[in-house]
């Protein structure tokens, strides 16, 4: 039987630095690991219809780091979107952004933003990079952006809102997959996660790989989203169906 495949997946990759303490390895290895780990996913994705998959790869909140370790993941940043584009090319992804790009060092801007050109027409999936990000601040943003507009009060609708976030034509995460075992946002999606499903893998970011994959999608195959209805209202599936595969 064909499964139910989220539309879109959001991942936030974490344990690349716990990775690489296990194998008594600098954290840098383990964000080199993290990387291949990326491309998988991609590739997986893009092979089973996915059509939009979001990676939080650097957190507002990441700029705290030590400065040796930021500047390694620009440096890595920079390589992954150079490498990635013939590959991109060549699968028909488009590759899109979100995120504060003012903090983003000058290199890193100018190949991020010479990729998304030369993406923009590709049709088969939207892989979209989180870099800077912050929910809180695109949200702020947003409504900063909706004041400036000089908009009325009623004017500003949810749709209206929408329409100032980073990425407005990329529909909200059906799936929200977090590893390494912690259980929290960390400031990702927060606006558009609101009715997401959620998905916590005890694995370590670079040990997630296609059979990781499948494992989150069958947990979401399984789950009644209900969006604030009854069972009864949405007919077919109880509430107990959707259960109990967890
Ligand atoms: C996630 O792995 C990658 C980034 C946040 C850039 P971490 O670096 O957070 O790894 P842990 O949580 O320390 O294991
Ligand atoms: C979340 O991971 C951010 C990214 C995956 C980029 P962190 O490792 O920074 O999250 P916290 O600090 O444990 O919440
Ligand atoms: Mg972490």
């Amino acid at each position: 039987m064909e499964q139910r495949l989220p539309q879109h997946i959001a991942v936030i990759m974490d344990g690349n630095g716990r990775w690489a303490k296990d194998r008594g390895l600098p954290r840098s290895e383990g964000h080199l690991a993290g990387v291949n780990a990326v491309r998988t996913l991609v590739r997986e994705c893009r092979r089973r219809g996915i059509g939009y998959v979001t990676v939080y790869a650097f957190s507002k909140e990441n700029w705290q780091r030590p400065e040796k370790e930021v500047r390694f993941l620009f440096e890595l940043f920079l390589r992954f979107i150079r490498q990635e584009l013939p590959d991109l090319m060549k699968e028909d992804i488009r590759l899109a952004f979100i995120g504060d790009r003012k903090d983003l060092p000058f290199t890193v801007r100018q190949a991020l933003e010479y990729a998304l050109k030369k993406t923009a027409d590709n049709r088969s999936m939207v892989f979209t990079l989180a870099i800077s990000y912050s929910g809180r601040e695109e949200i702020l943003q947003a409504a900063r952006r909706a004041l400036a507009a000089n908009l009325k009060p009623e004017e500003l609708t949810e749709e209206v809102f929408r329409s100032f976030l980073y990425a407005p034509g990329t529909p909200d995460p059906d799936l929200v997959i977090r590893t390494s075992g912690e259980k929290r946002l960390s400031n990702f999606l927060l606006f558009q996660s609101a009715y997401a499903e959620f998905y916590f893998s005890s694995v370590l970011w670079p040990d997630f790989g296609p059979e990781e994959l499948t494992k989150a999608l069958d947990s979401y195959a399984c789950r009644t989203r209900r969006f604030g209805r009854t069972s009864e209202q949405l007919g077919g599936q109880t509430a107990t169906e959707g259960k109990k595969h967890e």
